[in-house]
């Protein structure tokens, strides 16, 4: 089972996003509010692309509107950019989650999953056609560069890859929000501005 017969032929972004709703390529779905598409400038120079949307995001219907959207936000404004310039999406579109007491806690989605999920992005990536793509986090990086893709060591470096003329990929977000201290978390946050420079100068301004 995957997400492919779910997608409706020659469909515009629109219409993706609307039958991505309908999707029940895998499991996900069950136990979340929404499906959370990609959002952004069709066609746009770059795209992001997470891992999978959180609790706020799943309620909202917008990917990287919490906590690691703001990190993203501040990230992105630090370098002259803006969110409206690109186009942001996931490599699952439902969110898969676990609840601890009252809180929903964000669970790896599996690489069924991932699979089943990826003729989404595909499509997106075909709309979208960026002149970079930026991965964000090892679920997205793995994902799309395969499982030995190392993001500690191989971040902000450009990947040879069909995707996109420019591929690379960099930590997540919510990873400068883990942070031990607000000195690690300075750093972090610095090295990410870093990568997304490193990945707007391969763009063309949108
Ligand atoms: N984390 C992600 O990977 N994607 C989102 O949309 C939000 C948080
Ligand atoms: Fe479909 Fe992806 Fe949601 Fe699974 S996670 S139901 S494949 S949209």
């Amino acid at each position: 089972m995957t997400a492919a017969e779910y997608i409706p032929p020659e469909a515009s972004i629109k219409e993706l996003r609307e039958a991505a709703q309908a999707c029940r390529g895998c499991s996900l779905w069950e136990h979340a509010t929404q499906a959370v598409f990609g959002e952004g400038p069709v066609p746009a120079p770059i795209m992001l692309v997470g891992e999978q949307p959180g609790d706020q995001e799943d309620k909202l219907g917008s990917p990287f509107v919490g906590p690691a959207g703001r990190v993203l936000d501040e990230a992105l404004e630090e370098i002259g950019w803006n969110r409206d310039q690109v186009y942001l999406s996931n490599v699952v579109k439902h969110f898969k989650w676990t609840a601890k007491g009252k809180r929903r806690i964000h669970q790896r989605p599996r690489s069924v999953e991932i699979n089943a999920c990826f003729p989404w992005l595909r499509e997106e990536i075909a709309r979208v056609e960026p002149d970079v793509l930026l991965c964000l986090g090892a679920t997205g990086a793995q994902a799309l560069l395969g499982r030995n893709f190392k993001v500690t060591q191989q971040r902000g470096g450009l990947v040879e890859s069909d995707l996109a003329p420019h591929v690379l990929a960099t930590v997540h977000p919510s990873s400068v929000l883990r942070s031990r201290d607000d000195e690690a978390r300075r750093l972090a946050k610095k090295a990410f501005v870093k990568d997304l420079k490193i990945a707007t100068s391969y763009a063309r301004r949108g």
